[in-house]
């Protein structure tokens, strides 16, 4: 038990279990094929049924839709594909009827090119608005540096009516903001006040370290920018100017590509008043190469755990964690780390057992409660990404074989997200009435909402509200202490969690094969919690069998799932 935890009442997201909604690809209720608020809405009860706490919508302002909504072009209105500001308070007060929480994500690295802000700050050297986006001259007629855009190619473009480059870590049409400038600090604080007064729950920063760029590291020779030092007076400016007095009712959570486990630390430092907590990247990259994250590594469970492990306890006694294994940029979870034809039910739920006994706030990706899988996708035709677009283009373009890029693809594009959620059997998975914006999984007929909630006892969705009720009955599951247990055997998952005189094993078969487990690990285990077999032996863990036990010195430490 950490000091600061065992002195202060700890904050209701310890408790919390968060869900992320892909608005184009969760449900259409217009029948035009894409995803919207109103499917949202005809959709609460899944949610409510499921027990998660949090709805976090990825973006649905309005936006050209150059990167799926993540370039935005008006911040306070709702895009016409998803519905309107009526239909959004519609859904908020849903949302709060039953008793959830709504998190908006906000994206304020960058706009959209199309964003009045970027249409004025262009159109001269002198306009008001010029010093709100990051303008530079050319360098030897080249760009200032050599940075590359996350979407391939140079970070830079150039304006040729007025002869600057303007950076963009994203695509051409996401062009950054200059946060130096205090003006749009002022701007971007005023709308998340306006946002929170409407009665939103909080936020989900996109890429929020990257708002902080040194003068030297953008006229300096860096192959990528780095965190600059003032994204700690950021971040303690915008609590003061948004969430100060009103944060303990909220949430917010900082995506932050790159960020350390020490850097984390400082950023959800209870008294620092930076952040609740961040989505940090590290273990998601462990099977990336050197070469980029289409260049796809073995999976390596000892780094995973590993990695893991060291985040548990670099933010055990100051900060907090956020847990996933998929959103809407990753492959799905039980495809890249599961086995997602012969074990699904049994991965899908020892996926979600390990990550939601972790300490920290789990976050669940629509449709890995029903064990969703990757794409499916054969054809370029099929993608519809503008990372993986791009990417295809380049590498096909430098020369590689069209076949293998695509083999990458399958296994690594954001595209394997972001297929429609499988709703029934019926046509479009029950998702659309309409052709819908991109491909349905050809496994639509079996791998359904419909179909895993009948399916009893392997249900998948039933597992996850299991485990979600177990966070929230239990403080062990919420804020117990972590230890690792066999950090080094290769498909073993173990683990244990501590609160005063309660206790957790859990235990974990990452593979396909029967495990033996290794001598005294699970004497005197206490009763069996949560598992994913109905059967099971003491000494044995079926191929991707999940267990968890509970020993506790109180009481009536009933079993209470
Ligand atoms: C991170 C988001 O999650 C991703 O989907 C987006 O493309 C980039 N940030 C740019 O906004």
């Amino acid at each position: 038990m950490t000091t600061e935890l065992a002195t202060e009442t700890p904050a209701w997201w310890t408790r919390a279990v968060v869900y992320q909604i892909y608005p184009r690809s969760f449900a259409d209720s217009n029948g035009d094929g894409i995803g919207d608020l109103g499917g949202i809405r005809a959709k609460l009860d899944h949610l409510a049924e499921l027990g998660v706490d949090v709805i976090w919508l990825s973006p649905i302002y309005r936006s050209p839709q150059a990167d799926n909504g993540y370039d935005i072009s008006d911040y306070e209105d709702i895009d016409p594909l998803f519905g309107t500001l009526a239909e959004f308070d519609q859904l908020l007060a849903e949302v709060h009827e039953r008793g959830m929480k709504l998190v908006m994500d906000l994206v304020v690295n960058h706009t959209s090119d199309e964003h009045p802000w970027f249409v004025e700050s262009r159109s001269s050297r002198d306009n008001p608005k010029r010093d709100w986006y990051i303008w530079r001259d050319p360098v030897d007629a080249h760009e200032p540096n050599g940075w590359t855009s996350a979407f391939s190619g140079p970070a830079w473009s150039l304006d040729t009516t007025t002869g600057q480059y303007y950076l963009h870590l994203f695509a051409a049409k996401q062009p950054d903001l200059n946060w130096q400038n205090p003006e749009v600090r002022g701007a971007v604080f005023a709308m998340m006040n306006r946002w929170l007064d409407r009665g939103v729950d909080g936020f989900r920063m996109d890429v929020i370290n990257f708002i902080a760029k040194t003068e030297s590291e953008l006229v300096g020779e860096s192959v990528h920018p780095s965190m600059g030092a003032q994204i700690h007076d950021y971040l303690q400016e915008m609590h003061r100017e948004v969430f100060a007095g009103r944060d303990t009712e909220l949430i917010t959570v900082g995506e932050m590509p790159g960020v350390t486990v020490e850097d984390a630390a400082l950023f959800t430092g209870a008294e620092r008043n930076e952040l609740d907590m961040v989505f940090q990247f590290e273990h998601v990259g462990l099977d990336h190469s050197d070469a980029g994250k289409f260049d796809n590594l073995p999976f390596d469970l000892v780094a995973l755990k590993t990695s893991l492990a060291r985040w548990q306890t670099g933010l055990a006694s100051s900060g907090w964690n956020s847990l996933y294994f998929g959103n809407h940029d990753q492959p799905r979870s039980v495809s890249r780390f599961g086995d997602d034809r012969r074990y699904r039910y049994e991965s899908a739920t020892l996926l979600a057992t390990i990550l939601h006994l972790h300490r920290g706030t789990p976050y669940i990706y629509q449709g890995d409660e029903i064990g969703m899988t990757n794409a499916n996708f054969e054809s370029i035709e099929q993608y519809k990404d503008i990372e993986s677009l791009n990417h295809f283009a380049e590498v096909v373009g430098a020369g590689a074989e069209p076949a293998t890029v695509l083999e990458q693809m399958a296994f690594r594009s954001r595209d394997n997200a972001r297929t429609p959620v499988q709703w029934t059997p019926g046509p479009h998975a029950g998702f659309t009435t309409a052709e819908p914006w991109i491909h349905v999984n050809s496994n639509a007929s079996t791998i359904n909402v419909q179909t895993d909630r009948a399916a009893g006892d392997r249900s998948i969705f039933d597992f996850y509200r299991r485990l979600i009720g177990v966070r929230h009955e239990l403080p062990v599951v919420a804020l117990g202490e972590f230890a690792l247990l066999e950090p080094e055997h290769p498909a073993l998952y173990a683990f244990t969690r501590t609160l005063g005189g309660d206790r957790l094993l859990v235990l974990g078969n990452w593979s396909n094969e029967r495990l033996r487990l290794p001598e005294g690990l699970a004497d005197d285990p206490g009763t069996r919690l949560i598992g994913n077999y109905p059967e099971w032996h003491e000494a044995v863990l079926e191929p991707w069998e999940a267990r968890v036990y509970r020993r506790s010195e109180r009481a009536g430490a009933e079993p209470v799932a």
